[in-house]
C-alpha cells in the first residue's frame, strides 16, 4: 500500500495534468490523418460521439477506480477483486507498444524542427521531401534516437516537472498558433471543399472499420484503457469533482484534435485537391501538407518553426508520461531500480523503435497482416489490445464490482448528473458495441462482409 501520495492541488492542476498527458501527438499528428482517412466528416461525427458517451463513461470509470483505491492500474483491480489484476497486466502492455514508435514519430517531429530552426523550412514542402526523408536508414533512426534518449534523460534526471510547466505554457500558445494556422488556410483557394469534407457527415463513406478507428482514436488519444487514467486517478483529491474534470478533459482533447483537422485536412484539399490517395496518406499526413502551407506564408519559416517547437513539447510531455509509467511498473513488478529499470525500458523501445522505423524504407517489403511494423505496433495497440481492455473494464465495473461502487465515489462531491448515462454505457452498451465492432471490423478487414 502506497501511504503519503501526493495529490495535484485542486482542480485546474489535477485537469491540466491529465490533459497535459493526454494532449501528444494523438491529437496534432494521428487525430487528422484518421479523420482524412475514414471519410471526413463522418468519422468527426463518430469520434464526438463515442467521446461524450463512451469515452466519459470509460474515462469517469478509470479515474473513479483510481481514487477509490489510490492505487496505480495493476493493484488497483487486485485491490477491488483479486481475481481481476489480470486487466492492470494486459494495460500495462500498451504503453510499452506504444513508447517506441510514438518515439519514431517524436524523431520526425525533432528533425522538422530542426529544418525549421536552421532556415530549410522550404526544403520540406517540396514533394517528396518527407517520404526521401522516412526511408532513409540513418537519418530517421539517429532522430529516433535522439527523441528516446532525451525522454529518457528527463525521466532518468527526474525532471519532468520542469518540463511539465513549459508544456503548460505552451499549450494555450499552440491552440491560439492552431486557430491561426486554420484561419490562414480558410483563405487558400480549394480550402472550403476540405471544410466541408471534414465537417459534413456523408453516411455514404460510413464503414465499420471507420467505428473501429474511431474508438481506437479514442482510446490513445485520451489514454485511456491502459490503466493511465487510473494513476491520474489516485492522485486526486477527493475534494475535486470527477465528473466536471472529466468533462473538461475531454474537452480539451477533443478541442485541440478538432484544431488540428482543421489545419491539415482542408491544406491536403488545397494542395491535391482532395483526391483519395492524398487524403489517405496515413502518418505521414502532417508533415507533407503543413510545410506546404508554411511555404505559402509570410512569415511561414517563423510559423512552421514555432508550430513544431510546441508539437515537440506536446509530444515530449505524452512520451515523458508513457515511459514514467513503463519504468515504474519495471521497479515494482521486476524489483529493479530506477536506473536499470529505465535502461531495460531503453532498451526494448531500441528494440522495437528501429525496425517501426526501418518498416518505412529498408524493412517496407515485410509486411505483418498488410501492415509496415509501425502500423502494425499502432493496429495491435489501439484496435485491439485497448478494445479488449475497455471490454474488460466495463464488465468489471458493471458486474462484478457494481457501478454503485464508483458512482459513491463520483458522489463524494455531489450530484452525478450523467449517473444513468454512465451505468447504462458500461454495463450494456459499451460492451456489446465493442464485442461488435470487433467482430465486424475484422471480417471486414478480411474481405468476409462488404459494408
Ligand atoms: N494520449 C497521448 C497522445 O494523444 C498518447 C498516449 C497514449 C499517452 N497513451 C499514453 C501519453 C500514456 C501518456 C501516457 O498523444
Amino acid at each position: 500500500m502506497e501511504q503519503n501520495r501526493s495529490s495535484f492541488t485542486g482542480k485546474i492542476g489535477f485537469v491540466l495534468a491529465a490533459a497535459g498527458s493526454a494532449v501528444g501527438l494523438g491529437n496534432i499528428w494521428r487525430f487528422p490523418y484518421l479523420a482524412a482517412q475514414y471519410g471526413g466528416g463522418i468519422f468527426l461525427l463518430t469520434y464526438i460521439v463515442l467521446a461524450v458517451t463512451f469515452g466519459f463513461a470509460l474515462m469517469v470509470a478509470e479515474i473513479a477506480i483510481g481514487r477509490k483505491t489510490g492505487l496505480s492500474a495493476i493493484s488497483a483491480f487486485g485491490e477491488l477483486s483479486s481475481k481481476y489484476s489480470f486487466i492492470g497486466y494486459l494495460g500495462a502492455i500498451v504503453p510499452m507498444i506504444i513508447l517506441p514508435y510514438y518515439c519514431v514519430i517524436g524523431g520526425w517531429v525533432t528533425k522538422y524542427m530542426t529544418v525549421f530552426m536552421s532556415g530549410f523550412g522550404k526544403s520540406a514542402a517540396s514533394d517528396g521531401a518527407f517520404a526521401g526523408f522516412i526511408s532513409q536508414v540513418n537519418e530517421p533512426i539517429l532522430w529516433f534516437s535522439i527523441y528516446l534518449g532525451l525522454t529518457a534523460l528527463i525521466v532518468l534526471l527526474g525532471v519532468e516537472k520542469g518540463i511539465e510547466k513549459v508544456s503548460k505554457i505552451m499549450m494555450p500558445i499552440l491552440i491560439i498558433l492552431s486557430i491561426f494556422i486554420a484561419v490562414f488556410v480558410a483563405f487558400m483557394p480549394g480550402a472550403i471543399e476540405g471544410i466541408k469534407y471534414y465537417i459534413l457527415p456523408d453516411f455514404k463513406n460510413f464503414s465499420f472499420t471507420t467505428v473501429l478507428a474511431a474508438m481506437g482514436q479514442l482510446f490513445y488519444s485520451m489514454s485511456l484503457a491502459m490503466g493511465i487514467m487510473i494513476t491520474y486517478g489516485s492522485y486526486m483529491k477527493k475534494s475535486v469533482s470527477l465528473e466536471s474534470s472529466v468533462k473538461q478533459i475531454e474537452f480539451f482533447d477533443t478541442g485541440i484534435a478538432f484544431l488540428a483537422g482543421l489545419m491539415i485536412i482542408p491544406s491536403v484539399f488545397v494542395f491535391s485537391g482532395g483526391d483519395k490517395a492524398a487524403l489517405g496518406k496515413g502518418p505521414g499526413l502532417m508533415f507533407e501538407t503543413l510545410p506546404k502551407v508554411f511555404a505559402n506564408m509570410y512569415g511561414g519559416e517563423i510559423i512552421g518553426l514555432l508550430f513544431f517547437v510546441l508539437v515537440f513539447f506536446a509530444a515530449l510531455t505524452s512520451s515523458i508520461s508513457l515511459m514514467e509509467t513503463v519504468v515504474s511498473i519495471f521497479q515494482d513488478k521486476f524489483k529493479l531500480s530506477r536506473v536499470k529499470s529505465c535502461i531495460v525500458v531503453l532498451l526494448i523501445s531500441v528494440a522495437l523503435g528501429v525496425p517501426s522505423s526501418l518498416g518505412n524504407g529498408a524493412l517496407a517489403w515485410f509486411k505483418i497482416i498488410g501492415m509496415d511494423i509501425l502500423s502494425f505496433f499502432d493496429f495491435i495497440s489501439n484496435s485491439v489490445i485497448m478494445p479488449i481492455v475497455a471490454f474488460l473494464t466495463c464488465i468489471f465495473v458493471g458486474y462484478v464490482i457494481k457501478p454503485k461502487t464508483l458512482v459513491d465515489e463520483v458522489e463524494i462531491t455531489g450530484k452525478f448528473k450523467g449517473k444513468k448515462l454512465f451505468n447504462v454505457m458500461i454495463k450494456y452498451i459499451a460492451p456489446i458495441f465493442i464485442v461488435c465492432i470487433l467482430i465486424f471490423s475484422l471480417l471486414e478487414a478480411f474481405g468476409v462482409i462488404k459494408v
